[in-house]
C-alpha cells in the first residue's frame, strides 16, 4: 500500500495527490510517470510525476477526473492507500544546457511540464514558460511555475487572465521576437499537434510528451503504440517524450478516441 499524505483540489475536476513512495521519489527524473492501480478491481492508468522529494520520500501527482479511476482517486483522502504504484517509468526528458527553452503547458499538462522546467533551469538554461487554460479558474500551479521559470506567460482562452487566446498563439508571438533553441510542449494532444505546427514554421526543434493510453507500461502490451518518423514506437518505453515534428498526430488522436464509448459506460457506473 502507498499511503496518501495529502489531497487538494486545484481547480474544477483537477486534484493534487501527494503519496508516500520513497523508492520512486529516490529514482524519479523529470518527464517520467507512474502507473497506478487503486484496488484489486481497478484498472491501471498512468500519471506523469509533477513533483517529488527524495529526502522526504513522497511524490506528487496531478489528475483530472476523466473516467472512473480518476474519479475514485479524487474521492480518496489522506490516510487511505493506493494498492499498486509502479515507477518511475519512461525515459526521462532530455535536459540540455545553456539554451533558451520555451516550455508550453496546456491545462493539466502544466503539472507534467513543471519538473522539466525545474531540471532545465538547474542545468543552466534560460526557461520561458507559457501556461494556459480555458479560463482563469482552471489555470493551475502558477506559483510553482513562477519558481522554476525565468519568465512566465499566462493565457486563457476566454481572456479572464493573462493573454486572451491559446498557448499556441502566445508561442508564435514569442517565436516572432525572441530566438528560441528548443520548445517543449505538454498538454492535450491537439495542443501539442498545433504547437509543433507553429514551431515547424520557425524551424525550432520541438519535444512533446505523448499521453497515449497505457496498460502495462513496460513495452509488452502495445496499447500505447504510436508512430514517430514512420516507425511504430511505444510511448511507455521509447517515450513519452518524442520529436513533435515527427509524430503521426492523426493516428495518435484517433487512438486516443478509440475507447470513448467504453469510457462513457464506465463513467456512468457507480
Ligand atoms: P484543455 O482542453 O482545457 O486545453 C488546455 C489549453 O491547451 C487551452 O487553454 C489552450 O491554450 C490549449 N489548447 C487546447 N486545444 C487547443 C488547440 N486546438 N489548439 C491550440 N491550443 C489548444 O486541456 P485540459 O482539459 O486540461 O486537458 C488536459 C489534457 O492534457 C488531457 O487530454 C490529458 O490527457 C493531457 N495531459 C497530457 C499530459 C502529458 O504528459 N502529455 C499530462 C497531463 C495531461
Ligand atoms: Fe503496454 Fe506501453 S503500455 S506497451
Amino acid at each position: 500500500m502507498f499511503p496518501i499524505l495529502e489531497k487538494k483540489q486545484l481547480a474544477e475536476a483537477v486534484y493534487s495527490v501527494v503519496v508516500e513512495a520513497p523508492d520512486i521519489a529516490r529514482r524519479a527524473l523529470a518527464g517520467q510517470f507512474v502507473i497506478l492501480r487503486l484496488d484489486e478491481t481497478g484498472e491501471r492508468f498512468p500519471l506523469t510525476l509533477c513533483d517529488w522529494s527524495a529526502a522526504e520520500g513522497w511524490i506528487r501527482l496531478v489528475l483530472q477526473v476523466v473516467g472512473r479511476s480518476t474519479r475514485k482517486l479524487s474521492l480518496m483522502e489522506a490516510g487511505e492507500g493506493i494498492l499498486d504504484l509502479v515507477g518511475p517509468l519512461g525515459r526521462p526528458a532530455e535536459i540540455c544546457a545553456g539554451e533558451h527553452v520555451v516550455c508550453v503547458g496546456g491545462g493539466v499538462g502544466i503539472a507534467a511540464i513543471h519538473p522539466i522546467c525545474r531540471a532545465l533551469r538547474e542545468a543552466g538554461n534560460r526557461v520561458t514558460g507559457i501556461i494556459g487554460a480555458r479560463t482563469d479558474d482552471l489555470l493551475i500551479l502558477e506559483e510553482e511555475m513562477t519558481a522554476v521559470t525565468d519568465e512566465l506567460v499566462l493565457t486563457t482562452d476566454d481572456g479572464s487572465r493573462g493573454i486572451a487566446g491559446r498557448v499556441t498563439w502566445a508561442l508564435e508571438e514569442l517565436l516572432k521576437k525572441d530566438p528560441v533553441d528548443l520548445v517543449i510542449a505538454i498538454g492535450p494532444a491537439i495542443m501539442m499537434k498545433f504547437a509543433s505546427a507553429v514551431t515547424r514554421g520557425y524551424d525550432v526543434p520541438t519535444r512533446v510528451s505523448l499521453n497515449s493510453i497505457m496498460l502495462d507500461g513496460t513495452g509488452m502490451c502495445g496499447t500505447c503504440r504510436c508512430e514517430v518518423e514512420g516507425k511504430t514506437r511505444f510511448a511507455c518505453v521509447d517515450g513519452p517524450e518524442f520529436d513533435g515534428h515527427a509524430v503521426d498526430w492523426g493516428l495518435l488522436l484517433s487512438r486516443l478516441d478509440q475507447y470513448k464509448e467504453e469510457e462513457e459506460i464506465a463513467r456512468s457506473l457507480p
